[in-house]
């Protein structure tokens, strides 16, 4: 089961041109596309006429026109026009999916109604440019989406999975705490590491060489979105009792889980950074880092859901790294029961 009422990802905004995208979310084909005034619009990605996909027509000035036969809607999914007549069928329309573009993301409301714009989640990082350099990109996973969240909710894997670039073995061996906050429905995360290794993903682009002070502090916001504040700190230098940690590198590390249809998810991630801000060369080397990184938790993932597939019985052992992920599962699975309910 899908949880609707909610904001997710839907592409990044550097992805949207005339030329549509085709997108599943939650089971739901979408065509995503900007006209040519530049309006991003997200429409049923299927033709009310006989069924072809609204994504492999045309764009034409703010309209799109099916590729089949030319049925052709405006931005708010209206046919406004039917080839060879006047009339137009009252129900050839197609929903509208509301976007918000936000620095480099597009969310989608996946809700039925009117969006619920206190659910949006922040990302202000994305979007002042002046102190914040940001990069993004997508993977496709062939897994549930549950995966994704144990994997971002236990990030001592990073120890083994990413050895050489993020993972030190003070990852796995630093204790976590974990608090759930039920009002809001986040949980978090905290793991203090001091005086460790700096991995070649900091040491690479802070300066920092030797030892540090590495925190991970993740807030998730389920189901969509995660963000993990990372900060790299010379040994002892916490931040001052004011809240000023100048003296600090940060990064805030976004992750929007985005359920494709069953066994299937995105995976967006996005890092901005308060430090190199504008240095292009800076850029492309975390770029490639994360890529690669990506890759290694969609590759460890697509393994887990394929012996899944083999429904062969499966058990697990949970450990004190797990509770972060057994925190969400909780989280989810009581907002499951609450949108039944509904
Ligand atoms: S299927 Fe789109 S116009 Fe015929
Ligand atoms: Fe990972």
């Amino acid at each position: 089961m899908f949880l609707r009422n909610h904001w997710y990802v839907a592409a990044l905004s550097a992805e949207l041109e005339t030329k549509p995208l085709s997108r599943q979310i939650l089971g739901e084909h979408i065509a995503i596309y900007r006209t040519e005034s530049g309006e991003a619009v997200a429409l049923t990605d299927q033709c009310p006429h006989r069924g072809y996909p609204l994504s492999l027509g045309t764009v034409v000035g703010e309209r799109l026109v099916c590729g089949y036969h030319g049925f052709t809607f405006d931005c708010s999914g209206t046919c406004v026009a039917v080839p060879g007549q006047d009339r137009i069928p009252g129900r050839a329309d197609v929903r509208r999916y509301v976007l918000v573009e936000q620095g480099l993301w597009v969310w989608v409301w996946m809700g039925r109604g009117e969006p619920d714009v206190s659910l949006l989640p922040a990302t202000p990082w994305l979007v002042d440019t002046l102190h914040w350099s940001a990069i993004g990109g997508v993977a496709k996973i062939d897994a549930g989406f549950e995966f994704l969240v144990d994997n971002l909710l236990d990030l001592s894997h990073e120890t083994f999975l990413h050895n050489g670039s993020i993972g030190t073995p003070e990852v796995a061996t630093t204790p976590i705490e974990v608090e759930v906050d039920d009002e809001d429905d986040v949980v978090r995360v905290y793991r203090h590491m001091n005086s460790v290794d700096c991995p070649p993903f900091y040491s690479r682009t802070t300066g920092l060489e030797g030892k540090v002070d590495r925190w991970q502090d993740i807030e998730y916001f389920p189901p969509g979105f995660y963000l993990l504040h990372a900060r790299i700190a010379p040994v002892g230098q916490p931040p001052l009792p004011d809240g000023n940690d100048d003296h600090a590198f940060h990064m805030k590390i976004f992750y929007g889980l985005t359920p494709s249809a069953e066994g299937k998810v995105y995976d967006f991630w996005a890092l901005a950074r308060d430090f190199c801000v504008g240095d292009d060369d800076i850029d492309r080397f975390l770029e490639k880092m994360q890529v690669s990184v990506v890759q290694e938790d969609v590759d460890a993932l697509n393994i887990l859901q394929a012996r899944a597939n083999e429904s062969v019985e499966m058990s697990e052992v949970s450990v004190k790294i797990d509770r972060g992920g057994l925190a969400a599962r909780r989280v989810l699975a009581a907002m499951g029961e609450t949108a039944l309910r509904e």
